[in-house]
């Protein structure tokens, strides 16, 4: 039997931990390193955070499996158990370029359902938080269930690099939601525009490239308020793969799904 509430009860306080530390870091000079190409970025504060969380989770939770993006975790190839889904700082260009607007994301899944989703905002010490079945939360503000909505009234989460010609995606695509949106914004952190889409101040955000740490805590949070969370042709995330990412209202989603993106294939 997995002790869920013990589980909750160490993320919080690591959490908290791993928050101080970060802002501690904002007095330093933090070391800046690239990874794919010069706009890939990682910080040796992405490295020490996730380290953090790895070696905590091995020591209270040894059959626990961890899957990270700096490199700490297991090589996962099933979904079985419980694993852990971590971002140590989701976000890491606003992290470097502006002290704000990013995230550490936690996702808990059990046999590939997740059960736990954390996203701190570590600026703003505020705890994004759902369990599977018992609601959603702004630290201790319950939030309310997603109403419906058409994208005419709709604020999309989408970045303009997804509009103009790129690797990933026929750039005409997603031109007539631009047009026909009443506002986008951009935030530059998944887990940010995945929890302001739960919090209501997002009606959706799109994205063609994620990995499995940058929608893992998000999508346990949206759907405990009764949001959808599915690739851009409405198939089901696994935690095992990167994909596209279309996370919204329920209506919203519809009608985005059926009118704008039934065209698009992952
Ligand atoms: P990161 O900051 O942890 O790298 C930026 O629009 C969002 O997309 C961030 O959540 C960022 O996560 C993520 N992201 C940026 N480049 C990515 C890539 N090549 N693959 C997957 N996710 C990426
Ligand atoms: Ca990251």
């Amino acid at each position: 039997m997995v002790n869920w509430k013990e589980i909750d009860q160490n993320v919080r306080e690591w959490i908290k931990e791993a928050g101080n530390r970060i802002r501690e870091t904002f007095a330093s000079t933090v070391h800046i390193s690239t990874k794919s190409n010069r706009n890939d970025l990682v910080t040796n504060v992405d490295r020490e955070t996730e380290q953090f969380f790895a070696e905590r989770i091995r020591k209270y939770y040894p059959d626990h499996k961890i899957l990270g993006e700096e490199g700490f975790g297991d090589q996962i190839d099933s979904v079985d158990g419980v694993v852990w889904v971590i971002d140590p700082i989701d976000g890491t260009m606003n992290f470097i370029h502006q002290k704000r607007n990013f995230m550490i994301s936690i996702g808990i899944y059990y046999n590939g359902e997740g059960y736990l989703g954390y996203i701190y905002d570590v600026v703003h010490k505020e705890l994004y938080f759902a369990e599977k079945g018992h609601g959603a939360y702004l630290n201790d503000q319950k939030l309310l269930p997603l109403e419906e909505t058409v994208l005419q009234d709709a604020v999309i989460g989408l970045n303009p690099t997804w509009v103009v010609e790129n690797k990933k995606i026929d750039h005409n695509l997603l031109i007539p939601i631009v047009k026909e949106a009443r506002g986008l914004r951009t935030y530059g952190c998944a887990a940010l525009e995945m929890v302001y889409v739960a919090c209501g101040w997002l009606d959706a955000y799109i994205t063609t490239r994620l990995s499995p740490w940058d929608f893992a805590g998000g999508k346990v949070i949206v759907e405990e308020v009764g949001g959808k969370v599915t690739t851009l042709s409405g198939k089901p995330l696994s935690i095992l793969e990167n994909s596209s990412v279309f996370a919204s209202k329920p209506g919203l989603h519809k009608q985005i799904l059926e009118t704008y993106l039934k065209d698009y294939k992952d």
